[in-house]
């Protein structure tokens, strides 16, 4: 059967959990992108790819000409290398964060808009079993009409590179992905927020690594998050850990373990009667960016559109942006996508 062909823009840490999963959907890779063109080669020898190493992006589409391109650069060259790929008529799947800043965000919509081509981003946490059974279960009245989501997440990771010196490492790579993730678990949209970001003392970052941020979502559901990437010891899970409350109960969802939860059986009294929940969890074949890789295919061979298509995703960013700027002004802000 012909195969798709893509070409990788970015052969950093990252286009490890990519090449795989290429691999195994028989993606024809024809050409690897990275401004250090040693970096391509060596991601071409290590996966034995039949690839060209490049380190000129826009040559590389005129000359390839690719079904779609997979951007794994750093965020700040998100808008510059996905807005080349739209305009050389290339449909484009790349990693969160979308962009760097709302501007460079609603500037890849716009282009994708003109271009007429597909541009999504892999939000890799939406592809998660547990996720979608939390999400059932809310979404089957399991806890009654959900009310608040909180989600707190702590990890002490000390990466080097780029989120040692961007500013609002947490916020704007990591809060991305739980900031996402409660709109995919509560089905809401955000509204408002007020947030303070901070760096702990002893930080070894140079922008700020810890966060509180507190959103208003549509349905009045009030999502509250607490974060730090400079906190060491007594890890929560990648995921966060989560406490969802609903009229009529609430789910837990921590350490990663499978979701569990309590719901009212009879009301009544000071405490009332209590049940617990099962939370059914289905395993997924196709987890994390293997699914959004399966998306993006999907959409080529269905013209079905990816969840995390970019005039959704924008809200999710949308929602960075704003908590920073609440942070920066000490007050509450509006969240806006566009
Ligand atoms: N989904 C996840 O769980 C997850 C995990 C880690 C990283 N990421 C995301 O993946 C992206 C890359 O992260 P990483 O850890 O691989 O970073 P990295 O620094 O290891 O690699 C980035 C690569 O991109 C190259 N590059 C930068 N600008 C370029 C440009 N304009 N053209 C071509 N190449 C360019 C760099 O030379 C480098 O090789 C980031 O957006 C990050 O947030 C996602």
């Amino acid at each position: 059967m012909a195969k798709e062909r893509a070409v990788v823009v970015g052969a950093g840490g990252i286009s490890n959990a990519w090449f795989p999963p290429l691999r195994r959907e028989k993606v024809r890779v024809v050409a690897v992108v990275d401004l250090n063109i040693e970096a391509a080669r060596k991601q071409i020898a290590q996966y034995e790819l039949e690839a060209e190493a490049s380190d000129d992006l826009k040559a590389t589409l005129r000359k390839h000409r690719p079904d779609f391109v997979v951007d794994l650069t750093v965020p700040d060259a998100h808008c510059a290398v996905t807005c080349a790929a739209l305009a050389a008529g290339c449909h484009v799947i790349g990693e969160k964060p979308m962009a760097g800043s709302m501007a460079e965000a609603r500037r890849m919509v716009r282009a994708a808009d003109r271009a007429g081509r597909l541009y999504m981003v892999s939000q890799s946490r939406r592809w998660v079993d547990k996720h979608y059974a939390i999400r059932g279960a809310i979404g089957a009245g399991a806890i009654g009409r959900l009310t608040t989501a909180n989600c707190d997440f702590y990890m002490g990771c000390h990466f080097g590179g780029f989120r040692d010196r961007m500013p609002s490492p947490l916020i704007l790579d990591m809060a991305i992905h739980h900031f996402d993730l409660a709109r995919f678990l509560t089905g809401a949209d955000p509204v408002s927020v007020y947030a303070r970001e901070f760096n702990p003392r002893g930080s070894w970052y140079r922008g700020d690594a810890a966060a509180d941020c507190l959103f208003e979502m549509t349905g009045g559901i009030v999502f509250s998050y607490r974060g730090s990437w400079c906190a060491e010891g007594c890890h929560t899970s990648w995921q966060g850990d989560w406490r969802l409350i609903g009229e009529k109960g609430t789910l837990l969802y921590e350490r990663d373990e499978s979701p569990r939860g309590q719901a009212v059986r009879k009301a009544g009294g000071f405490h009332s009667e209590l049940k617990d929940l099962k939370v059914p969890v289905r395993a997924m074949k196709h987890g994390g960016m293997h699914g959004a890789l399966r998306e993006m295919l999907a959409f080529l061979r269905t013209g079905r559109r990816p969840q995390t298509e970019c005039h959704d995703n924008i809200q999710s960013l949308a929602m960075v942006f704003a908590a920073i700027e609440s942070s920066r002004k000490g007050k509450r802000v509006p969240v806006r996508a566009m």
